[in-house]
């Protein structure tokens, strides 16, 4: 979360930027989100139960203004859209994990984030599971790559890799 809103302050997000947490869990990605100052602030979930959660955590924060949902990402509602910036920390990487159909599955999370986020908007991923490679790869269509943003790095064999992949993509029009 720390890298992601570093970099958010870095290139100037404004406080006023329509902001997406895909798959947002328990909240605590939009409870930071809301401390630094963000005020327009959307979470989704597709688990009822995430959503009970992040309401509670949000109600006990005193956090009211900020809007979650149930909702699928897969099949998003019509008026899920003209977001800013779409922020996934782990939920690519569920999402994509399910042995059925996984290319299909991909192929329609790139035409949702593409439905929901406003053209040259951004697209920030955390990923546990992909690299840096297979996920342009996954986004190039629709999608540019602006940075990578810097994460741990091990050695093994002589190798050296990162446990975790963090990207900023830009919505191409
Ligand atoms: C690994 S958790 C990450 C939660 C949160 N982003 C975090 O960093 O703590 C993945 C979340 O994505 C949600 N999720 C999985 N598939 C989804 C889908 N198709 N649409 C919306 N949410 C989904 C799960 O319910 C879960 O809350």
């Amino acid at each position: 979360m720390n890298r992601v809103i570093r970099w958010m302050e870095k290139v100037n997000i404004p406080e006023d930027a329509a902001i997406l947490d895909i798959g947002t869990g328990n909240a605590a990605f939009l409870v930071e989100l809301a401390k630094e100052g963000f005020k327009n602030l959307t979470g989704i979930d597709y688990s009822s139960a995430s959503v009970e959660l992040a309401l509670n955590v949000l109600e006990d924060e005193g956090l009211i203004n900020i809007k979650v949902q149930e909702q699928d990402f897969l099949n998003p509602s019509t008026e899920l859209k003209e977001f800013d910036l779409c922020i996934d920390k782990g939920t690519f990487d569920a999402i994509s994990l399910n042995p059925d159909g996984r290319d299909m599955v991909k192929l329609q999370y790139v035409t949702s984030l593409r439905a929901v986020l406003k053209p040259h908007g951004h697209f920030v991923i955390t990923s546990c599971n992909w690299t840096k490679e297979q996920l342009l790869q996954i986004f190039s269509p629709g999608f540019e790559l602006l940075q990578e943003l810097p994460t741990p790095h091990f050695q093994f064999g002589g190798m050296t890799g990162n446990s975790v992949t963090a990207l900023v993509f830009r919505r191409l029009s």
